[in-house]
C-alpha cells in the first residue's frame, strides 16, 4: 500500500450541493516528496469573508496545474467554508491554522479534526510559534498532532528557536520541540506528518535564515528523526522552512535549504507574491 507522504493522486471528499462528493481536487494524502509544497498561512486576515474568497479566487487563478507545486492556503476558520467552495475544483489544497486535541463534545471555541475534515480540510497547521507564544505548549501539540492523525488529517508541525546563540544551544530548544512528539508517533504515523521549522526571529522581521542555516536545520532535524526511529522515517518527512520567504529569496532558499517547500506567512496575502513563490521551486 501507498503511504501518505508518497505517490499517486485522489480525490477528497467535499460538500456539493448537500451530498458527499468526490471531486476532482488533488489529494494532499498522497503527496510525492519529491514535489514542494507551498502552503499560505493567512493567519488571522483578511477581515472580511469578501477579501478572503476574492484572495483565494486569485490564487486558484494562479495555479491550475496540479503538482506545480503542491499548494495548499489556510484562511482563518471563520472563512474556511466559503474558501473551501472556490477550491472545490482545483487542485489547491484546504488547510486550517489550528484543530482540538478532543475529538467531539463539550469544549467552546474548539474545532475537531472530524469537522474540519467534513469542511474539507486536509492540512492542520499545529503548535505555529504564534500560538505556542499565546500559551500552547509542547505536551498540547503532541495531543493535536494525535488527533490529527486520527482524523485522517496531515499535520504540519511548526518548530522552530525564538532566536540563534553562537553556542548551538538552540538546536536543544528544535530537539525538544521535536520529541516531543515525534516520540509519540510510530514510523508510519511519522511518515504522515510534515513538519515546518520557522524560526521565530524569521517570523514577519524580513529576516530570513541563511540558505545554509536551513540547510544545516534540515540535516539536523532528519539527524534527530533518525535517533528516534530510523534514517528511512526520517527521510521520508517531509519538512518545510517558515520565515519572511518572499518571492526574492524563494527560489535560493528552496534550491540550497534542501526543504521540501514552504509556509509563507506575509507573502501569501498577495496573490501574486505567492504565486511567484511558488514558481521560484519549480
Ligand atoms: P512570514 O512569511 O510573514 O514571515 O510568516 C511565516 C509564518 O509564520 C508562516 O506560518
Amino acid at each position: 500500500m501507498r503511504s501518505h507522504a508518497e505517490v499517486g493522486r485522489g480525490g477528497h471528499p467535499c460538500r456539493n450541493s448537500g451530498t458527499l462528493t468526490e471531486s476532482a481536487h488533488a489529494t494532499i494524502f498522497h503527496m510525492k516528496k519529491t514535489i514542494p509544497l507551498i502552503v499560505g498561512n493567512w493567519k488571522c486576515n483578511p477581515v472580511t469573508e469578501l477579501h478572503a474568497v476574492a484572495l483565494a479566487v486569485a490564487v486558484v487563478k494562479a495555479h491550475q496545474k496540479a503538482e506545480t507545486p503542491y499548494v495548499a492556503i489556510a484562511p482563518t476558520a471563520l472563512h474556511s467554508a466559503a474558501v473551501a467552495k472556490k477550491l472545490t475544483s482545483s487542485p489547491i489544497t484546504l488547510a486550517a491554522q489550528n484543530v482540538s486535541s478532543f475529538a467531539v463534545g463539550a469544549h467552546t471555541g474548539e474545532q475537531s479534526a472530524a469537522q474540519l475534515k467534513d469542511g474539507g480540510v486536509e492540512l492542520v497547521i499545529i503548535g505555529h510559534s504564534e500560538r505556542r507564544a499565546a500559551g500552547e505548549t509542547d505536551v498540547e501539540v503532541s495531543a493535536k498532532v494525535q488527533a490529527t492523525l486520527a482524523g485522517k488529517l496531515i499535520p504540519i508541525v511548526c518548530i522552530g528557536e525564538k532566536k540563534r546563540d553562537t553556542n548551538g544551544n538552540f538546536f536543544t530548544e528544535v530537539e525538544t520541540q521535536i520529541r516531543s512528539f515525534a516520540t509519540e508517533l510510530a514510523p508510519a504515523q511519522l511518515k504522515k506528518v510534515v513538519i515546518a521549522y520557522e524560526p521565530i526571529w524569521a517570523i514577519g522581521t524580513g529576516e530570513t535564515a541563511t540558505n545554509d542555516d536551513v540547510k544545516e536545520m534540515q540535516l539536523f532535524i532528519e539527524s534527530i528523526l533518525t535517533k528516534i526511529h530510523d534514517r528511512p522515517t526520517a527521510q521520508s518527512v517531509r519538512l518545510l522552512y517558515g520565515g519572511s520567504v518572499k518571492p526574492h529569496n524563494a527560489a535560493e532558499l528552496h534550491r540550497v535549504g534542501g526543504m521540501g517547500g514552504f509556509l509563507v506567512g506575509g507573502a501569501s496575502l498577495k496573490a501574486a507574491d505567492f504565486s511567484a513563490i511558488c514558481k521560484a521551486v519549480i
